[in-house]
């Protein structure tokens, strides 16, 4: 009886100092809208390190090109559609952004109306550090090929697994998430639900995306536009949010065998589109394209009429 009592008191004690993890609450820090994106992004004309068929351009030529394209609450990021390419010339015209600042601990929250679809196209809004693999990688957005649902993966160097059972939405695809290890394919996590990714999404009005990152676990969740159960401070972009509200979460990282603070730095966070490469390009066929991907994208521009994001909005909270 005894110990019991005493069991229960240290219980009690542990649980009301966990309260205030539980409820994590963060201040925003960032508000990009409109044409706050081109001041919060920096443009990446660089070559793609994953081989797409895809030519990034600086910002004077997306702008100019109407690749970006920020009124009101409205920014879109796509690719030239007007274009037929010559094979032996570069390819398809894109942009590349990357924050100014980096974050560790912190929330972001991703108000999307619409992200690129088409044969071909590989979209991502993803965080990453300097030094790649060592301080880590996390997807928050990412397919290829218009094939939903959309896949959350970490990617690290060694000493970082996943549990296989953890208390979230989506299914995992793989639980060690070093790179090395994997082939590169890291720890994935499909959502759950077809609407998170490609011309489901799409056609419904998009959604939220949102990460937390904390030296104990890695979040990301999704909420379709018209979902019942979007948090007030997600739906509204607060001034402040609480984690601890939010639910489930669709992809689950713990620290149980993964040591956040080690295996990631402070991240960037990037928006990119690419085509065809090491993902997009290795699994088109069987995706249901047709002919060849580099060939698709070379002579069928309009076909990359709804290869655009349309952000409604990124809050970062600290
Ligand atoms: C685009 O995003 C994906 C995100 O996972 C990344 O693997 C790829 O290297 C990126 N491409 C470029 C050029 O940044
Ligand atoms: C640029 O793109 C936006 C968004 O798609 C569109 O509304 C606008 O008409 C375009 N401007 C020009 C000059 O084509």
């Amino acid at each position: 009886m005894k110990t019991t009592t005493s069991v229960l008191q240290r219980c009690l004690c542990l649980f009301t100092l966990t309260i205030p993890v539980l409820s994590a609450t963060y201040s925003l820090s960032d508000n990009v809208v409109g044409s706050g994106f081109n001041s919060f992004f920096s443009y990446q004309a660089i070559s793609d390190p994953t081989h797409g068929r895809v030519n990034y351009v600086d910002k004077g030529t997306a702008q100019s090109k109407n690749l970006t394209y920020a009124s009101g609450n409205t920014f879109i990021l796509r690719a030239d559609h007007t274009t037929t390419l010559s094979a032996s010339g570069p390819g398809r015209d894109s942009v590349r952004l990357q924050s100014n600042k980096q974050y560790s601990t912190h929330v972001a929250v991703f108000d999307m109306r619409h992200m690129p679809q088409g044969c071909g196209t590989w979209p991502a809004v993803w965080e990453v550090g300097n030094n790649w693999p060592n301080q880590g990688e996390v997807d928050i957005v990412e397919g290829v090929n218009d094939q939903s649902p959309d896949q959350v993966t970490l990617h690290t160097s060694s000493g970082c697994t996943m549990p296989s059972s953890r208390s979230m939405t989506g299914s995992s695809t793989g639980t060690n998430c070093d790179t090395a290890a994997t082939n590169n394919a890291g720890c994935g996590v499909k959502v759950n639900g077809a609407n998170s990714y490609g011309p489901a999404f799409n056609s419904n009005g998009g959604g939220w995306y949102a990460v937390e990152r904390t030296n104990s676990a890695i979040k990301v969740w999704f909420w379709p536009r018209n979902s019942g159960s979007v948090p007030s401070d997600v739906r509204n972009g607060g001034n402040s949010v609480n984690t601890g509200n939010w639910g489930t979460p669709s992809a689950l990282f713990p620290s149980t065998s993964c040591d956040i603070s080690s295996h990631f730095g402070p991240h960037n966070i990037i928006i990119n589109l690419t085509f065809c490469g090491d993902w997009a390009g290795s699994v088109y066929s069987s995706s249901g394209c047709p002919g060849s991907c580099v060939d698709y994208v070379n002579n069928n521009p309009s076909a990359f009429n709804n290869a655009y994001f349309d952000f409604a909005a990124i809050r970062v909270y600290t």
